[in-house]
């Protein structure tokens, strides 16, 4: 099964759950502030940002409206913040629009709380690798 993990991160909370995820599921994870487009078909693309003041940053807006919903069967979403789950829900809104499947569950970590939550993100991914 072809897993990646893309994130969207300014302040380091996204990528940490994202690089714990890709230890886990043997991958790298990227920043889509690396790479345009999605570049390799993938079965499950495990997508994360934060919302900064309301809002997901613009890069990662703009990333998952490109997507090609010929690269992923299946699209799984993770989030960090202060409070708001709504990077998760405009998300999903922007992929099911494109006609991708996003999977009902997904991960979220206070910012705050990011350390304790490693563990839980590795528990949270390996569910999707068995
Ligand atoms: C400028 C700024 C605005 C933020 N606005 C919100 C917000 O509206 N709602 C919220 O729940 N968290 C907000 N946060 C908290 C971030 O979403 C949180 O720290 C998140 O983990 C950042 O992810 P990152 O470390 O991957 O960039 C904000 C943080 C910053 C720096």
């Amino acid at each position: 099964m072809e897993i990646a993990i893309r994130y969207y991160s300014k302040l380091g909370h996204t990528k940490d759950i994202a690089q714990a995820m890709a230890e886990e599921a043997g991958v790298t994870a990227v920043s889509i502030a690396d790479e345009s487009s999605l570049q390799k078909k993938a079965d499950i693309l495990f997508l994360g940002g934060a919302p900064y003041a309301n809002v997901m940053d613009k890069k990662l807006r703009a990333y998952a409206e490109a997507i090609d919903p010929s690269m992923v069967s299946k699209i799984v979403l993770f989030t960090t913040s202060n409070w708001s789950r709504r990077t998760v829900m405009s998300l999903r809104r922007i992929l099911e629009r494109k006609g991708i499947e996003v999977e009902k569950r997904y991960f979220y970590a206070h910012m705050l709380n990011i350390q304790n939550r490693i563990p839980k993100a590795k528990e949270f991914i390996r569910s999707f690798l068995d």
